[in-house]
């Protein structure tokens, strides 16, 4: 396994996310969570992942306890990452939170708690002297974002009054907007990206199409609807190409282009222990310059239906079984 060390936080290049651990909407089922997500997140352990990212708001606790339970006798290999929904963030309510995700993780210390994303009409002042405190109190390390903006992030490390350490945001070849500002700012200001969907929820694994389009709340992505799945052929055959000349797979040329960007980290989920050590093999990856351009020119030429302009394909698909479908 390959690690990044970045503002004194030292994390594997691809971690484990666990948002599948005990959630209703991956439709993993009972078995998946009683037992397969504690044999990932050992296996994921034994193969130097450190990075183990889960949150409150996953399974309602679900998640947590499940990871609480998977790292109970080897917590000095984990660096666990954990995420406050970020409903009424005053600092009472987020001292009060954070303690009870620790109790639910089964740590005195969480490694990293994350604000999930940011709350639009509460500032970030009052989250943060939540953070202190906890910090203070040794219940939390380092102190983390999601889906912040940049102009955001900065606002809230100032209310901090020290490193807010990473913004955890969606990046992969099928959704590039971080490249704008944070993917640069983060390399040059030694503060970390983690990614999230790396895998595009799976469609960059290049397994789906029309006949075959996953359930649950993959249903609400529009990357899996017809028009989008016909739309990513190139990109799709550019990670298959690159996959054949690197003896690997689509998955795992996709995420390999990700921790190729400095201070970037990727936290696929698996949905089995085959695919975690398929995941965790791709910090091993060494794509070339042309193949890294390559993908990134057809990750630049593909422009899927999203937001309002994909609601009527999205109604189609949701009312039409495949076989009828144009
Ligand atoms: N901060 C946030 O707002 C936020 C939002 C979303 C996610 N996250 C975090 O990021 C993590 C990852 O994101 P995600 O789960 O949305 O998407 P993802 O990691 O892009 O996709 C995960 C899915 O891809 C498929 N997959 C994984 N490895 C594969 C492989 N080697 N080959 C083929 N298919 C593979 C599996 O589904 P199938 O096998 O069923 O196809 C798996 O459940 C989450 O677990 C969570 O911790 C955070």
């Amino acid at each position: 396994m390959q690690y990044i060390e970045v503002a004194g936080v030292r994390v594997s290049k691809i971690g484990l996310g666990c948002w599948q651990f005990g959630s209703r909407e991956w439709g993993y089922g009972q078995a998946y969570a009683d037992d397969e997500a504690i044999r990932i997140t050992n296996k994921a352990l034994d193969l130097g992942i450190n990075l183990i990212d889960t949150a409150e708001i996953y399974g309602f606790g679900q998640s947590e306890r499940i990871v609480g339970r998977a790292i109970a006798s080897r917590r000095d290999d984990a660096f666990v990452a954990t995420k406050i929904w970020p409903l009424m963030p005053i600092a009472p309510v987020v001292v009060d939170r954070g303690r009870r995700s620790a109790r639910r993780l089964n740590l005195d210390t969480i490694d990293l708690y994350q604000v999930h994303q940011a709350n639009p009409f509460v500032p970030d002042a009052p989250t943060m002297e939540g953070m202190r405190q906890l910090q203070r109190d040794g219940v939390i390390r380092h102190v983390g974002v999601s889906n912040y903006s940049l102009d955001r992030w900065k606002r809230a490390e100032e209310a901090l009054g020290s490193p807010v350490v990473s913004n955890q945001i969606e990046y992969s070849l099928a959704q590039r907007r971080p490249d704008q500002d944070l993917v640069p700012f983060a390399a040059t200001n030694d503060r970390l990206i983690i990614a999230y969907s790396p895998l595009a929820q799976g469609f960059l694994a290049a397994k789906y199409d029309v006949t075959n389009q996953p359930g649950g709340i993959r249903l609400t992505n529009p990357l899996f609807l017809d028009v989008n799945l016909s739309r990513g052929h190139d990109l799709l055959n550019t990670l298959r190409s690159v996959a054949t000349t690197q003896g690997a797979t689509p998955a795992q040329v996709a995420l390999a282009w990700v921790v190729r960007r400095r201070n970037v980290v990727a936290i696929p989920g698996a949905s089995s222990v085959d695919q975690l050590v398929r995941n965790a093999d791709a910090a091993e990856l060494d794509l070339t310059d042309d193949e890294d351009a390559q993908l990134t020119a057809a990750s630049d030429r593909f422009r899927p239906l999203t937001g309002l302009a994909a609601a009527p394909a999205w109604f189609r698909s949701r009312l039409t079984p495949p076989a009828r479908r144009p």
